[in-house]
């Protein structure tokens, strides 16, 4: 298998056909304390990516009634729907997440697990982010915004750390702000939660950030360029898909 699969709809079809349940990152009441003062009972609540976590089930029995799950595995959507037949307020839609099948402004809080990392499997160093990754993430997260309230919620749950992702957030066009909780800083692996808030401003290290966002990049890609004079340059070569 390829890392890059876990971006195609075939891998997740053929793994939902054997897999019953899992829960990437970590589970609801892992991050309970966390969420549940960002979100209120009454919320429209869409859940992209969902999967065959017992996330969406664990937030409906806590009292979030109004969730909206979607996933563009089909054979996840029609397990999903069958297994949580009782939750009759929630609903399962096969639908891609960078297109939304939604209007304007119809969720209060929108929430992703993990969902946006599996767009980032084909990416071959985690300190660089291609061009193509950065439009579908841009894709998604345009989508997100378009979708959401003018004061909705957006919460991103995710195991990549702010100095690799929050760049992929902070863009003025989203009209987020963002700010970031470490859920679990005694696991090896800590997980983050990013929560976005529409309509609030972005903080001026965030606007900076969202400016520069990717220069940085580009500048140490232009000075890491392969010097043919000098073999000594050893550090290059541990990322090796640096200057690709
Ligand atoms: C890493 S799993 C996370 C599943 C679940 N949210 C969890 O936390 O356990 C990624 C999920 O995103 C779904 N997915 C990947 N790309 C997608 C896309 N473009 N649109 C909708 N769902 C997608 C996959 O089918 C899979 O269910």
């Amino acid at each position: 298998m390829n890392n890059s699969d876990f971006k195609t709809k075939e891998y997740w079809n053929l793994r939902f056909t054997k897999e019953v349940e899992y829960d990437w990152l970590m589970t609801y009441n892992d991050v309970k304390e966390s969420l549940v003062n960002k979100v209120a009972q009454s919320d429209r609540i869409l859940i992209v990516g969902c999967g065959n976590s017992t996330f969406s089930e664990d937030l409906y029995s806590d009292g979030f009634k109004n969730i909206v799950n979607i996933d563009f595995s089909e054979v996840c959507i029609e397990k999903m729907k069958e297994r949580c037949k009782d939750c009759t307020n929630m609903t399962w839609q096969v639908m891609n997440m960078k297109t939304l099948d939604f209007p304007a402004d119809s969720f209060d809080v929108v929430i992703d697990k993990a969902a946006i990392d599996a767009l980032m499997t084909s990416e071959k160093s985690a300190w660089t982010v291609s061009q193509e990754c950065r439009e579908e993430v841009d894709e998604v997260l345009s989508e997100i915004s378009r979708v959401l309230r003018p004061n909705g919620t957006f919460l991103s749950l995710t195991f990549v750390s702010p100095i690799l992702r929050k760049a992929l957030y902070a863009n003025e066009k989203y009209d987020w702000s963002i700010q970031i909780t470490t859920v679990d800083s005694t696991r090896l692996f800590p997980c983050y939660l990013y929560r976005m808030q529409r309509g609030e401003r972005l903080s001026a290290a965030d606007i900076e950030l969202a400016h520069n966002r990717f220069k940085v990049q580009e500048n140490v890609k232009t000075l890491l360029l392969p010097n043919e004079q000098d073999n000594e340059e050893f550090l290059l070569n541990i990322d090796s898909d640096i200057s690709t």
